[in-house]
């Protein structure tokens, strides 16, 4: 078994920072010991294989980004990143873990479904990788797959108030699904927007003749999002269920959270990268040369992102250093700009629904370190603590402690990362299978140096050492935020 000594780095957990050394035994990490410390009279560092110096540099937890959709079949395509892809861009960025989504759509069984993504997933993976259910009818069967699926560890199941006839979920749908999670411990994740107001929204901008990507924006507004993040609050709340909010983009959505949580319900909410930087006017009513108006095809995504001038971003941030909101995931769905986004060339509504950052989560949130947005030991709480707790993996995955899993980042954050600038060419800026940046020009104050998977070293600063195939299956436990 490799041996591996990470010494002198600044070990950051949620719960503190301290400078020491990880010794890393096969796939666990053995001990956190002061700098230079022996064992039984060992010296350590000449009896391991591998000795990293991390001196001047932050020692993380893996990243676990709880929301992705690796080749998920969706608007009439397929996302682009494979999980091969995908989870090897995952690892280039600092994420030792994902959860996935099983897909199922109304009239399949969800049972054949997840057996189908465990035959999708199996030997692709660069990092670990666990999975969440997706329901959209619910049938008897589904109730009683729900079950199983807690068994089988996937203890989370996701269910859509929007998308008529592709997910969506009727109340009485939802409510059976939700006494279910109450009654066998298992999360019940939510897409909060009113399908029905937005299908609407979306026939009359279309009659109108507005069928650029910002209508897509001007489409799922706010109010959308807000009452049906207070219905399924209400349902909740109704049938006892615990709640988790995905991808929360409007300041209204919080404040509902905010407020249940003040009540003492256990509702939890989630944003991602798009929602803390990214904006209406800047991105979705964005123009270039080569796309025209259609630029804003980009960051066509669901929920949308907000308009800057209704200060939905700042209040973001403040969520998360308030913990209304308790992480951030990148529900990565990337599609390419040619022969996928551009379907919805002429109309919005058929641009397949969006963003791809899997590889940037990390930096994009430690730039909101440098920016004073979060502090260093909250930046690991939201990208990989949380994360571990909510769905069940702490003390393996989310901590650097004796016992966890080697997934470990060292961070430089003398270091620099620059996303997608164009005259580097994208290929050599991302790792993702996608022809554009959601985040081209951005810079990050910070550099992903060392990525360590269960004990193997699979980026060494800027080499990518692993192997399809080294992502494990993650049986998870049923969340640890619940009694
Ligand atoms: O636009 C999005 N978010 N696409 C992925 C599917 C979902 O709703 O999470
Ligand atoms: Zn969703
Ligand atoms: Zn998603
Ligand atoms: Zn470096």
């Amino acid at each position: 078994m490799v041996k591996t000594l990470i010494k002198n780095g600044t070990v950051v957990n949620s719960t503190g920072t301290a400078t020491a050394d990880v010794l890393i035994d096969g796939e666990r990490i053995a001990a956190v010991l002061a700098p230079g410390s022996t064992l039984l009279g060992f010296d350590i560092e000449r009896n391991v294989d591998t000795v990293i110096d991390a001196a001047g540099k932050y020692v993380i937890p893996g990243g676990i980004d709880a929301h992705t959709h690796m080749q998920m079949p969706f608007g009439g395509t397929e996302a682009s990143d494979t999980f091969e892809t995908g989870t090897r861009a995952a690892a280039w960025g600092g994420t030792t873990s994902i959860v996935d989504f099983v897909v199922q759509y109304a009239g399949e069984n969800v049972l054949d479904q997840y057996h189908l993504w465990q035959e999708k997933a199996r030997g692709e993976c660069a990092i670990d990788y666990g999975f969440h259910q997706i329901l959209s009818d619910v049938q008897d069967s589904s109730l009683v797959a729900m079950d199983e699926l807690v068994n089988e560890g996937v203890s989370s199941f996701k269910l859509f108030m929007a998308y008529k006839g592709v997910f969506l979920s009727d109340d009485g749908q939802i409510v059976k699904a939700m006494q279910k999670a109450a009654s066998n411990g298992s999360m019940i994740m939510m897409h909060a927007e009113n399908g029905s107001v937005i299908d609407l929204l979306v026939q009359q901008a279309v009659a109108a003749g507005n069928t650029t990507p910002y209508y897509h924006g001007l489409t799922r507004p706010w109010q959308a999002e807000e009452e049906a993040t207070h219905r399924a609050i209400m349902l909740a709340n109704l049938t006892g269920a615990p709640l988790y909010v995905v991808h929360v983009s409007a300041k209204q959505a919080v404040e509902q959270i905010a407020v249940a949580r003040d009540r003492g319900q256990n509702v939890f909410g989630e944003t991602c990268p798009q929602y803390l930087y990214l904006s209406l006017e800047d991105q979705l009513g964005a123009h270039s040369e080569e796309w025209g108006d259609f630029e804003g095809a980009k960051w066509v995504c669901s929920t949308p992102l907000r308009s800057k001038a209704e200060g939905h971003q700042h209040h973001m941030w403040q969520s998360l250093r308030t913990n209304d909101i308790q992480m951030v995931s990148t529900d990565h769905c990337p599609f390419c700009m040619k022969g996928q986004k551009d379907m919805g060339l002429t109309d919005f509504s058929k641009i397949p629904n969006g963003i791809g950052s899997v590889e940037h989560r990390m930096d994009l949130l430690y730039q909101g370190v440098v920016d004073k947005q979060i502090s260093l030991e909250r930046w690991v709480e939201v990208t990989s603590t949380t994360p571990a707790r909510m769905f069940g993996m702490y003390g393996t995955k989310g901590v650097i402690q004796p016992g966890a899993d080697g997934d470990v980042v060292v961070y430089d954050p003398k270091g620099h990362t620059s996303i997608g600038m164009p005259e580097a060419g994208l290929d050599k800026t991302h790792h993702m299978n996608l022809d554009y940046s959601a985040y081209e020009g951005f810079e990050i104050d910070g550099h992903v140096d060392t990525v360590l998977s269960r004990g193997k070293v699979v980026i060494d600063d800027n080499a990518y050492l692993g192997a399809k195939g080294d992502g494990k299956y993650i049986k998870r436990g049923l969340s640890q935020y619940l009694i």
